[in-house]
């Protein structure tokens, strides 16, 4: 009886193209399967299936796997204006943001209206610094309008701040430079931000900072109706009432990246964080901003007055445009630059490096997102036979082996690995994978503060965290 089950539900799953015939031909031949869980769990170790499509099917959902062509792979957040999704096209394997508009929100023609207008003025502007959108749609079944975006590998602003605390001088200076830039661009164009803020500016994993949402929240903040406010469009409103100056006014846009590079050198948001909106509407609230002092941040003065220009609450007193802020921010890179030491720069790239080995296609590609996102340099390879050579070029700190997927030669890559780390007089710890089916093994792993062992089912967040606990991503 279950295996009838086993092949509706492999039905299902191919119906539903969110796997091909082969990949569910090789689960079912390659091992005997107990139950539908049985084959699920397998479909998802090979990396056929994601945890967010093996929940759906646990509950039985027939629909909400696909929105147009883009097949939805997990959920990346739930915001107030809506969710996204890491999602591909599963004609190309190309990987996609796709951002859903919340059901609140679909009900209210005006609001799609706009939504449609802001994702359309989105999709105009091409810049390197801007987050494309590809393209805005409704989908036919479930009636949400979604936009699709290019999937920007790395974390945002604030998920680096999370794990830096606070960035140098430099650093902070080069990825204002490229939100200014493209905030540059989009000015020019004749659009502005409006909801300037650390998620919303997206650092790729070759640190290159975009912008993302452009005018989006103008969408929400239209949107009386309930008389309610999207969060952040409370402190733009609040910006605008204390300073007298219309919604879309570029300056607030330059006033919110002030307080992004305030936060990103100091490591503490300059205005009061409240939920009450009442409180974040208040004037005060922007007159009572601490200034940056020299005993917190090492920088020269200019640094200190391009804040203070930037967050200066009359707008008079602001840089006027992007181009007027992007001349004194060369200005002060330049003799940052001039300042920094050679060890210091250096330093820059004094990320933890993190090798993986890992034979499944799919799940090397989810983990390494994964592991850059915390700020991980990681380098992988599929097959055990080739660590080495990598390893000796490019010592790692960590190594990741998924034993599970490997098999015995994992073990044999691992040993390999470490006994060269040993050889080379170098502190590399280890993380090791094992299938279920494995959990006798276990035992045969030292483990100590530098060697950790997990045995399957084990989710991806998990594993990270453990990594994260053996070895921070920056080297202190
Ligand atoms: N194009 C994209 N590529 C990769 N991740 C994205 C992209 N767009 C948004 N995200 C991620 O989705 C998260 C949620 O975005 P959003 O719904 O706009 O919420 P908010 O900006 O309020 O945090 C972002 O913080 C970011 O981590
Ligand atoms: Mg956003």
């Amino acid at each position: 009886m279950s295996n009838r089950e086993v092949e509706a539900l492999a039905r299902q799953i191919a119906g539903l193209r969110l796997a091909t015939p082969e990949q569910i031909d090789d689960v079912r031949s390659g091992e005997a399967l107990a139950d539908t869980e049985e084959f699920l769990r397998v479909m998802e170790r090979k990396g056929y299936l994601t945890p967010f499509q093996t929940a759906k099917l646990r509950r039985g959902e027939k629909d909400g796997y696909f929105l147009g062509k883009y097949r939805l792979l997990y959920r990346i957040s739930t915001g107030s204006f809506g969710r996204v999704f890491r999602a591909d096209d599963p004609s190309t394997g190309k990987v996609y943001a796709v951002k859903v508009l919340r059901n609140r929100w679909s009900n209210n023609p005006r609001t799609i209206e706009l939504f449609e207008r802001e994702a359309r003025v989105g999709m105009s502007l091409k810049h390197p610094n801007i987050v494309s959108i590809l393209e805005v749609d409704r989908d036919a079944a479930s009636r949400q309008h979604y936009i699709v975006m290019e999937f920007v590998e790395g974390g945002t602003l604030k998920e680096i701040l999370a794990i830096r605390k606070k960035l140098r001088d430099a650093e902070a200076l080069r990825l204002l430079d490229d939100a200014a830039s493209g905030l540059e661009y989009a000015f020019l164009q004749g659009v502005t931000h409006r909801d300037i803020k650390l998620t919303n500016i997206l650092v790729s994993s070759s640190r290159q900072a975009k912008l993302v949402d452009f005018g989006l929240a103008g969408v929400c903040a239209a949107d009386g109706g309930e008389g309610e406010l999207v969060d952040r469009s409370v402190d733009y409103a609040g910006l605008e009432q204390a300073t007298g100056v219309p919604p879309g006014d570029v300056r607030s846009d330059i006033y919110f990246l002030g307080c992004v590079l305030y936060e990103m050198l100091s490591g503490r948001s300059p205005l009061i964080q409240t939920k009450d909106k009442r409180e974040r509407m208040k004037r005060e609230r922007f007159e009572n901003v601490l200034p940056l002092s020299p005993d917190e941040i090492v920088a020269p003065r200019s640094v200190f007055d391009l804040v203070e220009r930037m967050m200066s609450l009359d707008p008079k007193r602001r840089f006027q445009n992007p181009s007027q802020l992007l001349d004194a921010l060369r200005e002060a890179r330049a003799e940052v630059s001039m300042e920094i030491p050679i060890d210091q720069i250096v330093k820059e790239e004094d990320a933890a490096r993190l090798l993986l080995v890992q034979s499944n296609e799919r799940l090397k590609k989810a983990m390494e997102d994964k592991f850059k996102e915390k700020g991980y340099v990681v380098e992988s390879v599929t097959r055990a036979g080739g660590a080495l050579e990598i390893f000796q070029q490019r010592p790692a700190d960590v190594i990741v082996v998924d034993v599970g997927a490997l098999g015995m030669p994992g073990v044999h890559c691992l040993q390999q690995l470490l006994k060269e780390a040993r050889k080379m007089r170098r502190q590399c710890s280890a993380l090791v994978l094992l299938s279920e089916k494995q959990e006798s093994w276990a035992g045969k792993f030292p483990t100590s503060s530098s060697m950790a062992v997990l045995v399957r089912p084990v989710t991806l967040g998990v594993l990270t965290q453990k990594l994260l606990d053996m070895v921070p991503p920056i080297k202190l």
